[in-house]
């Protein structure tokens, strides 16, 4: 009995192996290229500040820049009290990423002071949201 299966598992066996690896690299290889790109682009029109925004903030700055504490007098709990700026000054500067602090701070890593750093997709939003006029929305 089990000598007559060997062959045929080890038939078995090997049939799989040789179809496994394309079955699953084709999708994967098919997928992992064009998508970060095409989906960070396709989103732009739709990045929001309540839904968006505010999120990166609930979650990596509001320990700090909230209800608790507003280091160097910056709140980011709301679309009113980011936009009133640090006690520096705007922290944002509307339609232009590149000169807004908040998103230097980000990009150069030194926001959040503790924890981990925005991710790449966070800081893209954020950026995305600036530059589209930084609006309440
Ligand atoms: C662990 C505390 C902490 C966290 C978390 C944190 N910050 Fe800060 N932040 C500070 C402190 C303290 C300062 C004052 C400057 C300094 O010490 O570097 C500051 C300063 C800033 C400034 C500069 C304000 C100015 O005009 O000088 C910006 C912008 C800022 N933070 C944005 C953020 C953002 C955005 C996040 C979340 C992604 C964040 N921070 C998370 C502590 C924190």
């Amino acid at each position: 009995m089990k000598n007559k299966l060997t062959p045929a598992l080890i038939l078995l066996v090997l049939a799989l192996s040789a179809c496994a690896p394309q079955a699953v690299q084709t999708p994967l290889a098919a997928e992992s290229q064009p998508m970060p790109l095409a989906t960070v682009e396709s989103e732009s029109a739709a990045v929001g500040f309540s839904e968006d925004v505010l999120p990166i903030f609930v979650e990596s700055c509001n320990d700090c820049h909230g209800a608790k504490q507003t280091k160097a007098g910056l709140d980011l709990t709301t679309y009113e009290s980011l936009m009133a700026g640090s006690s520096n000054g705007a922290v944002i500067l509307a339609g232009n990423s590149a000169e807004s602090i908040l998103v230097q701070q980000v990009v150069d890593g030194e926001m959040p002071k503790r924890g981990d750093k925005l991710t790449t997709e966070q800081i893209q939003i954020i950026r995305q949201w600036v530059d589209a006029g930084a609006s309440n929305d």
